[in-house]
């Protein structure tokens, strides 16, 4: 399992993120009543959505959880100034239409590089103690890091002179952290918004599950065997598993085996979370599966044989009709959650 037990790191109880929501709430009323929209007011933005109530975001010690936090860090999110070239934004790659997901199995950096994987959601990644397809950062805040400075070519220390030198910018990095922006604010920033990406209240959630979405429900816990790997809550275990995607290829991507060190983990990948999963094509870890019809299909078939192939893997014998509930069930997972986009400084 993942490292939920590094003690530098800890997943505040609902209760003290209740208080400290609550908290920032009254602080920002100001705000929001001036922006004019009453409903805004009623929205916490630290608060889970249905479904998720019990899961523990991981949040580090060093950069707790704030609304002035994770609304600086929605504008940096899409803001093509953090990017070398000045045209990029993370939201570039993390469409918001597409659960924060672009559409195309293999984007191009800033730099002109290409990526070898899909780009994953950002829904529900405060979740995940370990991030990127193969674990490969621990914490959020490093993995953002990494995102900056690889995808977008940021520099951070001349992002952080422009975004000082905009007089509204400088003002909300003072009045979230007392600090001016710097590599590690605007990257807090980031990691904070991210954190308040959480996609739950859906058809599922809400018991709402239409006929053929609840044989699917059932086929998942049960013969179909996905519920062992894809846990629901979440549906991830948060651990890694080959389950035989990519391993076809001539020089097939060896996953966790390279972080970890561990050769019995090549081709091994951390299981996605299913929520909002009709929405992310095409699928896996590299964008090989175009519709979410042939990855259930594919998932429920075995996956392609290979020495590393994890053991649950096996052919269910799935009918068609089986498969196409099991896509129900999935489409349940989509969740509804607002997200109005921001105004940037100028
Ligand atoms: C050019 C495309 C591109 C841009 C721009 C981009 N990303 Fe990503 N992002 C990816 C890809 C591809 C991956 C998967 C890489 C891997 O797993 O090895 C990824 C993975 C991630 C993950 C890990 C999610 C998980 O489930 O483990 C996070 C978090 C993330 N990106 C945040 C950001 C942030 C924040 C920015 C802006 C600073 C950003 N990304 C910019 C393509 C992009
Ligand atoms: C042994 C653990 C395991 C089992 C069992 C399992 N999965 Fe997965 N699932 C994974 C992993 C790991 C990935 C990512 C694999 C990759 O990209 O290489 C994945 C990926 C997926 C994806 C693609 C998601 C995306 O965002 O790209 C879908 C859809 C999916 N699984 C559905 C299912 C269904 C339906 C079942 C049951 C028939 C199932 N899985 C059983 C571990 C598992």
């Amino acid at each position: 399992m993942s490292t939920l037990g590094n003690p530098a790191r800890h997943a505040p109880s609902r209760l003290e993120l209740m208080r400290s929501a609550n908290l920032t709430i009254l602080l920002l009323l100001p705000f929001f009543s001036a922006c004019g929209n009453d409903s805004q007011a009623q929205v916490d933005p630290l608060a889970p959505p249905l479904g998720l109530e019990t899961a523990q975001l991981d949040i580090s010690d060093a950069n707790e959880l704030t609304v002035a936090k994770a609304e600086l860090g929605k504008k940096l999110f899409f803001d093509t100034r953090l990017s070398k070239s000045g045209k990029m934004g993370c939201v570039s790659c993390h469409h918001v239409d597409k659960a924060f997901t672009d559409g195309i199995p293999h984007s191009t950096k800033d730099s002109g590089g290409k990526n070898s994987r899909n780009s994953p959601t950002m829904y529900n990644v405060g979740y995940y103690p370990e991030l990127y397809w193969d674990g490969r950062k621990v914490g959020l805040e490093s993995n953002v890091d990494a995102a900056w400075t690889g995808q977008l070519g940021g520099v951070p220390d001349e992002v952080a002179a422009a975004l000082n030198g905009i007089d509204a910018y400088k003002a909300e990095f003072q009045a979230a952290f007392k600090q001016d922006a710097s590599r590690e604010t605007i990257v807090n920033s980031l990691a904070s918004f991210l954190r308040t990406l959480r996609s739950g209240n859906s058809d599922f959630d809400k018991k709402t599950l239409s006929a053929d979405a609840e044989a699917g429900q059932t086929l998942f816990s049960g013969k179909a065997g996905c519920a062992a790997c894809h846990t629901p809550g979440l549906f991830t275990d948060k651990a890694y598993h080959n389950v035989g995607i990519g391993m076809a290829a001539e020089t097939p991507d060896v996953g966790r085996a390279k972080p970890s060190k561990d050769k019995t983990k090549t081709g091994a990948f951390k299981t996605p979370s299913l929520r909002d999963v009709a929405k992310t094509a095409p699928y896996f870890h590299d964008g090989s599966v175009a519709t979410l019809k042939e990855a259930v299909k594919l998932m429920t078939s075995g996956g392609h044989a290979n020495e590393f192939k994890d053991g649950l893997m096996i052919d269910r014998s799935l009918t068609d009709k089986e498969v196409d509930q099991l896509v129900a069930f999935l489409e349940a997972l989509t969740g509804d959650v607002p997200f109005t986009e921001p105004t940037l400084p100028k």
